[in-house]
C-alpha cells in the first residue's frame, strides 16, 4: 500500500509539471530524488533544459534579426526624409544616394542569408547534387574578392593542384562556403597580410584550406563561431557591418553535405579553415 502511494502521488507531481512544460513554462524541474520514477523525471528534466535553449536561441534570434534589420531601415528613412525636405543640399544628393544603396544591399544580403540558413536548418533546401572541377571553383570565388584584395593591398596565394580534380557536391553551395570564408579572412586580416588557398587529397576525399595572417580567433570565441549571430567582440570594431551569419551558413552547407570543416587559429598569428568535399568517381 505505501509503496503504491508514493508512486501515485510521484506520478501527481510529473502529471502537474508535464502541464506546467506544456503550458510553455520551460523552466520547470522535477525533484523525485528517492522515487522509483527517478530515471523518468531525470529524461523530463533533460527534455525541459533542451526545450528551454531551444526557445532561448528562438528569442535570440528574432532580437538580433529585429535588431539588423531595423538599423538599416532606420538609417534609410532618415536619408530620404533629408533628402525629401532638402536638409540634404542637392549636390550632396549622390553621397546619399549610394548610402542608401548600400543599406538596401545589406538588408538584401541579410534576407537571404536568413532565408538560406532556415531553409538549410529546415532541411527544405535539398542539395543540388552534381560533379564539378574544383579548382575552376575556387578560381571563380577568388574572382569576386580581386577588388577587395587589392584594396587593402593584401597577397592571395593559390597552392592548387596541378591537375583537374572532380568532387561531387552542390556546387553553388560549396562556392558559398568558399566566399564566405574567404570573406573573413579578407575582412579579418590587416593591409598587406597574406591569404592563402591550399588543395589536397587524403583518403579519398579533397581538402580545401584558406589560410590568413590575420588578427586570429580566441580560445573562447572558437567554439562559437559557427553559431548563427556570433561575433567575436574584438571584430565589432573591425566589422560593424557583418551580421555574424556567414559561418552558420558555411556549418550547414558541410553538414549538408556530410563532411567536415575545422579552423585553427592564434590571437595575432593568423586563422585556417580546411573542409572536405567528397571525389568525383574517376
Ligand atoms: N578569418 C578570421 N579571422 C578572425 N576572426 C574571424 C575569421 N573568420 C571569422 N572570424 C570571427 O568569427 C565571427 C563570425 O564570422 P561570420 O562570418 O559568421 O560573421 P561575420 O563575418 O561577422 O558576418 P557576416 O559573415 O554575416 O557578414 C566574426 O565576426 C569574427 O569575429
Ligand atoms: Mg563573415
Amino acid at each position: 500500500f505505501y509503496f503504491s502511494k508514493n508512486i501515485s502521488s510521484a506520478i501527481n507531481i510529473l502529471i502537474e509539471s508535464t502541464k506546467k512544460i506544456a503550458s510553455g513554462d520551460f523552466s520547470t524541474r522535477i525533484e523525485l530524488n528517492n522515487s522509483e520514477l527517478k530515471e523518468l523525471s531525470d529524461n523530463m528534466n533533460y527534455m525541459a533544459t533542451e526545450l528551454e535553449n531551444l526557445e532561448n536561441l528562438r528569442k535570440d534570434f528574432i532580437t538580433n534579426v529585429s535588431h539588423d534589420l531595423r538599423s538599416p531601415l532606420t538609417s534609410i528613412k532618415g536619408f530620404v526624409t533629408a533628402l525629401q525636405d532638402g536638409t540634404i543640399a542637392y549636390e550632396d544628393k549622390d553621397k546619399y544616394l549610394q548610402i542608401i544603396l548600400d543599406e538596401t544591399d545589406r538588408l538584401s544580403k541579410l534576407t537571404d542569408d536568413i532565408m538560406l540558413l532556415t531553409k538549410m536548418e529546415n532541411n527544405v533546401s535539398e542539395l543540388n547534387i552534381t560533379s564539378f572541377e574544383l579548382k575552376t571553383v575556387i578560381k571563380k570565388a577568388c574572382s569576386k574578392f580581386e577588388r577587395a584584395i587589392l584594396d587593402k593591398n593584401q597577397n592571395l596565394s593559390l597552392e592548387l593542384f596541378d591537375k583537374e580534380v572532380y568532387v561531387c557536391g552542390d556546387l553553388n553551395k560549396i562556392q558559398r562556403v568558399i566566399t564566405n570564408i574567404l570573406d573573413n579572412a579578407i575582412k579579418f586580416t590587416p593591409s598587406g597580410g597574406n591569404i592563402k588557398i591550399e588543395t589536397s587529397i587524403i583518403d579519398e576525399k579533397a581538402y580545401v584550406k584558406i589560410s590568413d595572417t590575420g588578427i586570429g580567433i580566441s580560445k573562447d570565441d572558437i567554439n562559437h563561431i559557427w553559431h548563427r549571430f556570433h561575433k567575436a567582440d574584438k571584430s565589432r570594431g573591425i566589422d560593424k557591418k557583418g551580421t555574424g551569419l556567414g559561418l552558420a551558413i558555411v556549418h550547414e552547407i558541410i553538414r549538408a553535405h556530410k563532411e567536415n570543416i575545422t579552423v585553427e587559429s592564434e590571437i595575432g598569428v593568423g586563422t585556417s579553415f580546411t573542409f572536405s568535399v567528397e571525389l568525383a568517381e574517376a
